[in-house]
């Protein structure tokens, strides 16, 4: 059976049930040549932004917020249970202004910085090599260094690779001395960030060149072997994608991309915690044209690198909304409601699908910016919806994705969207099927029925994130007001699986 038709064409069907009043089926086509989905999609971003490097991750060996190591331990805790399997550092815009010798060595040593991209904060330079390499050897988190093109040099670049990754010479030696015997391990590494903006402002054809300056010095040393990723495209800038391909894809192992999902009918990037129900569904078929765009990318990808080696790194996705009101501007602290949780399962579900071409994506940020995992206010710390979304999403990262077509209605939404009711999607691994469900409609269950002949299990299992109301949000106060329940409604007969789908509910079942 040809996978692809059979997907294409069930795309086509659903495409005209709009209308479709009754429940919804899923059909899934388990096949050993389906792709793996690669853990790397469940990536994290940690930038020298607001306080989610200082006071989210990093509070230092003497604070009185309990740590290890100077990293909170409520927050090593947190991430742990999400099986992060890659972290991107040290920004965004920031990186484009770090200089990596300023953050090694006797912490009272360090020069102070001023971070001028994000809010002019001066920074002790306290978080550097080591502390990052450190929190990602202790996770077990594969490193992903984002290197200084715009104000560095080609030399600060390659010497900072041979301080983190080689046994031996004068920059090892001074790692040495600085109380890291042993290189780390060290395999992404970008080569600039947005560097069509913060990072450089450069011409596509330009950084091209600039690029393919940069990556002949990021040396492998020891068996080391980098993977290198150009600084990419944002959104709908194809003609970066198309020039840089043309330039340099043979010097590249994986390009970037970054896409936002915001609320920009507006004018104003629009409120985390107060939306119409317009505006959210809105905000949805924003967060699903990701697919669109990243097809196109794809396509753009496909004309110079046919076989795929060249992987799609989305290293900057999730919401982006006004900042908290009181909080310090340029810090981008936002809070999270359960419709940023329907962002996360949405985009993800389509990373799924695109995985033989999205090596990666990193949500931006792991903590107090943008659409993170955890918020932190001194002592405390809360669990976000999105978090949640993660959590429940683990079983699939690495898992084999099992292609499945699904008869959802449609809606449609401001400036023409059709923006899907159900979405889905399911994989296998170890023996364990998993299926993750999305009903987005604000007040209407869904019934759901899932055929499973061909599938061999014998229990089954359950998890759901919904809320009473879909702005509710985990605050200091109130810090489980959204959260993972069991759910044992889905109940199978005669083969086939069946639950009702609750309104604005993302739900996971387990086949064991
Ligand atoms: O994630 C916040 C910022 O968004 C990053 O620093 C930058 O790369 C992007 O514009």
């Amino acid at each position: 059976m040809n996978l692809k038709f059979l997907v294409l064409g069930a795309t086509l069907l659903t495409a005209i049930s709009v209308t479709a009043e009754e429940g919804v089926t899923v059909n899934l086509y388990p096949s050993k040549d389906a792709p793996t989905i690669n853990k790397e999609i469940y990536g994290q971003f940690a930038e020298h932004l607001g306080t989610c490097i200082y006071g989210g991750i990093w509070v230092g060996e003497n604070s009185p917020i309990p740590n290890t190591n100077g990293y909170r331990n409520d927050v090593l805790e947190a991430f742990r249970a999400l099986h992060i399997p890659v972290l991107r550092w040290p920004g965004g815009c920031f990186a484009d202004e770090y200089h990596w010798e300023d953050g090694i060595g006797p912490k009272e040593n360090r020069p102070r910085m001023v971070n001028n991209n994000w809010g002019g904060t001066v920074e002790d330079n306290s978080f550097g090599t080591h502390e990052f390499f450190n929190l990602c050897e202790m996770l077990g988190i594969e490193p992903y260094l984002s290197g200084n093109v715009g104000s560095g040099t080609v030399e600060e670049l390659a010497n900072w690779i041979e301080y983190i990754t080689a046994e031996d010479g004068p920059q090892a030696q001074l790692r040495k001395q600085n109380g890291r015997e042993k290189p780390w391990h060290l395999k992404y590494l970008g080569v600039g960030n947005e560097s069509w903006g913060c990072g450089g402002s450069f011409t596509p054809e330009y950084y091209a060149d600039v690029y393919r300056r940069y990556q002949t010095y990021c040396r492998n040393f020891n068996g080391n072997k980098l993977y290198k990723i150009a600084s990419g495209a944002s959104d709908y800038d194809y003609n970066w994608t198309e020039v840089l391909m043309k330039k340099a894809a043979n010097r590249m192992d994986g390009i970037s991309l970054h896409y936002y999902t915001v609320a920009g009918w507006s004018g104003s990037k629009g409120a985390a915690t107060k939306f119409s129900d317009e505006d959210y569904y809105w905000t949805l078929g924003k967060c699903l044209e990701i697919e669109s765009v990243i097809k196109e990318h794809m396509r753009i990808m496909d004309k110079y690198d046919s076989k795929k080696r060249v992987g799609l790194m989305v290293d900057e996705w999730g919401t982006w909304w006004d900042e908290e009101p009181g909080t310090i501007k340029g810090h981008l602290y936002q809070q999270n409601t359960m419709r940023d949780a329907m962002v996360a399962a949405l985009s993800l579900n389509i990373f799924h699908n695109l995985t033989e071409r999205v090596k990666m994506a990193n949500i931006a940020q792991i903590a107090n910016v943008l659409q993170s995992m955890v918020l932190t206010k001194d002592k405390q710390m809360v669990l976000t919806p999105t978090y949640y979304v993660f959590k429940m999403y683990v079983p699939h990262q690495d898992a084999t994705l099992i292609p499945l077509t699904l008869n959802t209605p449609y809606r449609m939404v401001r400036a023409n969207r059709l923006v899907p009711t159900i979405s889905a999607t399911a994989s296998q691994k170890d023996g364990i099927v998993t299926i993750s469900l999305t009903n987005i409609d604000l007040t209407k269950p869904c019934e759901v029925e899932i055929p499973l002949k061909d599938i061999k299990f014998s229990k089954v299992s359950g998890e759901i994130l919904t809320a009473a109301d879909i702005h509710d949000y985990n605050d200091f106060g109130a810090p489980e007001k959204v959260t993972l329940k069991p759910f044992d409604k889905a109940k199978v007969s005669k083969d086939v699986l069946r639950l009702t789908l609750p309104a604005k509910s993302i739900v996971t079942i387990s086949l064991h």
